[in-house]
Formats: C-alpha cells, sequence, structure tokens
C-alpha cells in the first residue's frame, strides 16, 4: 500500500510571476514571495531564498521567462539580444551549481528557430515549465534507483538539504526517503546541521518532519562519533557539479563525510540528475567554488558570534574526489568504477 506524503514545493510558475518558498525563513516561517521582474530572481538567489542546485535552475528559467514577458522588441533579433542579456545576468548569480547555467542555456536555445517574438515567448515559457516537469520525474526515478541501495531499518546520514525544496518535488539524497515512507519501508535519516547556514537543521528536517519520514539532527562536529555509535550503514548526499572523472563538488563538509565513509567503511553515495553533470571539466580541480560573505560565518542568523575585525575563510562547497566516491546514482542508473568511462557513455 502506497501512503500519500506532504512532501512541499519550492517554486511555482503563475502565468506572469513566481511564487517562491523563502527558504531563509523556514522553519521558523513559510513565507511565498511573489517575484515578478529578473532582478528581484537574481536577488534571490544570491541571498538563498532560493537554493539547492535544481531549483535554481529552474527558478532561473522562470526568470528568463519572466523578463521574456515583458520584452517590447520589435524584431526577433532584438528579442535574442535582450534574452541572451537578462541569461548573463542571472548567470552571474552563482558560480558553482551547473543546473543554473544548464537551465539558462536549456531556455536560451528552445527560441533558436523561432521567426516571431510572439512566438519566442511562449517557447520561453514553455521550455521552463518542461524544465520543472522534468526534473520531478528525474528525481523520482533517483529515488528509486537509489532505494535499491538501502534495507529496512538502515539509519543513513545526509549533509545540507538536497530535497523537495532544492528540486522541483521529491529532491535528490532525500527522494528515497520520501519514496521508503510511501512504501511502508523504515529508514532512518541522520541530518547533519549544516553550517553555516544550517540547510540541515532548518530545511531538510522541516521537509522531512512534514512527510513523517523519520529524521534526527546532529551537528556537524558529531558526524564520526554517530556513524560509530548509531550505525550509520551509508551517507547520501546531492551534488551541484560532477564533472568528467566523478569528482564532485557540494555543500561544504560534504568532502570530510566522504572520507568518514572510508574510514568507517561504509558506501558514500551522491544522488544527482544529468543536468547536475558538466563534461565539459576534467577533473574537481576546475570547478568554481563560490566564497560567500563574511557574515554566514561570524553571525548565526543575524546574531554576531565571533570578534568583529576576525578573518574569515567561507567556501560554500567542496570537492569529493572520485576515489571516494561508492556510486553516483541518477535517473538513468547506477555509476559505479571507472567514472570517467560511465560519465562519457551517458553523455555520448
Ligand atoms: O548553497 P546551497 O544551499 O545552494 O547548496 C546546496 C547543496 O549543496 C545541495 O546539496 C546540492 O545543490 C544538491 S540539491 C538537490
Amino acid at each position: 500500500m502506497s501512503t500519500v506524503l506532504s512532501i512541499p514545493r519550492s517554486v511555482s510558475w503563475n502565468g506572469d510571476s513566481i511564487s517562491l518558498l523563502n527558504q531563509t525563513k523556514l522553519p521558523i516561517e513559510v513565507e511565498y514571495k511573489t517575484l515578478t521582474t529578473v532582478q528581484d530572481v537574481w536577488e534571490s538567489i544570491v541571498a538563498l531564498e532560493v537554493r539547492g542546485a535544481p531549483a535554481i535552475g529552474i527558478t532561473a528559467a522562470f526568470g528568463l521567462a519572466l523578463a521574456a514577458k515583458n520584452y517590447e522588441a520589435e524584431d526577433i533579433t532584438e528579442f535574442l539580444e535582450n534574452l541572451q542579456t537578462n541569461r548573463a545576468y542571472l548567470a552571474s548569480s552563482r558560480p558553482t551549481a551547473v543546473n543554473l547555467f544548464w537551465a539558462l542555456d536549456r531556455v536560451t536555445a528552445s527560441v533558436d528557430d523561432t521567426f516571431t517574438v510572439e512566438e519566442a515567448k511562449q517557447r520561453v515559457e514553455q521550455e521552463a515549465l518542461l524544465i520543472q516537469e522534468e526534473d520531478e520525474r528525474v528525481c523520482r526515478t533517483i529515488g528509486e534507483h537509489a532505494l535499491t541501495l538501502f534495507q529496512e531499518g538502515d539509519s543513513v546520514l545526509t549533509i545540507c538539504n538536497a530535497g523537495s525544496i532544492a528540486t522541483a518535488r521529491y529532491g535528490t539524497a532525500l527522494a528515497p526517503f520520501y519514496l521508503a515512507k510511501e512504501k511502508g519501508m523504515n529508514l532512518k535519516v541522520y541530518a547533519s546541521e549544516t553550517r553555516p547556514v544550517l540547510q540541515g537543521a532548518r530545511l531538510t528536517t522541516w521537509e522531512l518532519q512534514q512527510a513523517g519520514v523519520d529524521v534526527t539532527l546532529i551537528t556537524d562536529n558529531m558526524a564520526a562519533n554517530t556513524i560509530q555509535t548509531k550505525g550509520i550503514s551509508a551517507i547520501i548526499v546531492g551534488a551541484d557539479r560532477i564533472v568528467s572523472n566523478g569528482d564532485t563538488a557540494n555543500k561544504i563538509g560534504t568532502f570530510g563525510l566522504a572520507i568518514l565513509a572510508k574510514y568507517f567503511n561504509i558506501p558514500f553515495y551522491v544522488a544527482a540528475p544529468l543536468s547536475t553533470f558538466d563534461p565539459t571539466l576534467e577533473t574537481g580541480k576546475d570547478i568554481i567554488i563560490e566564497e560567500r560573505n563574511t557574515e554566514e560565518v561570524t553571525h548565526i542568523q543575524g546574531v554576531r558570534t565571533a570578534p568583529e575585525g576576525i578573518g574569515v575563510y567561507n567556501p560554500a562547497f567542496d570537492v569529493t574526489p572520485n576515489e571516494l566516491i561508492t556510486a553516483i546514482i541518477t535517473e538513468q542508473g547506477i555509476l559505479r568504477g571507472n567514472y570517467k568511462e560511465e560519465i562519457a557513455r551517458l553523455f555520448e
């Protein structure tokens, strides 16, 4: 028997505006913002009001649809120039998650063979909607593949939020937990709080709790102890960019968990759609890692916790080398072994 779960969504298209679950306010407040301009979209992405690689891509695609609606272009050439300008603007919001660039490129390419401004406006909107619809299907499929890796009663550790609100629905790393719940299978999730901005504590716990998934919060420095004492059988994380050799950028702290998994001899899984792969880059060294503002480290929820004037290093992501990754779970199946070959085959 399958159970109907309460699984939140973060982004929806209203035809002339975007409704966005403001993730900076969670879990204290469930606020939906209305975005009406491309600037609103850029600012929401930068401020992490929407975050998570696929959700950033979806929102940016709707951002282009929003912008395109209001173009007063006289001909298709002017329309395409405007679209390229807005594409570049949205692409400047965050550098690491490749889904942003993938989605913007897809929407831009969708008007390649259009001749009229009206047709191009429709195409942009349709493509953005398609990206969102596809992502929901893809995430569910990732969840189905991932679920084959777990057994009844397993305890699994995750970091950050690679869940429903980081995607169109279901999430990537969190998808198997929703599907398990639907099927009546018991999995226990340990969510690492994920300093500096607490996506694990604020978002992962919030969304899994609503669906009735068994979730326990730990601070980041409790990971080794929790694996040792709570019988964690696997670690599963999302990704912001996976390059040709399988090296994977994900939320800062992921690399450390992969090292722990090796020490404790438990599998370390990455769950991600093909839209998170970047076959143009050879190794993880080529990935641009976003560094964010110092207040994220010196303050917690706006309250200062470090001295004024202190030096701060705040990389938002780290890169896990391919040799620490047991398997990469995609909508096309589970990749293992020689990632270079497996990934090349996926993008043939
Ligand atoms: O800085 P964020 O919150 O956008 O970082 C998000 C992550 O690192 C996620 O794990 C990743 O984007 C995958 S979301 C399905």
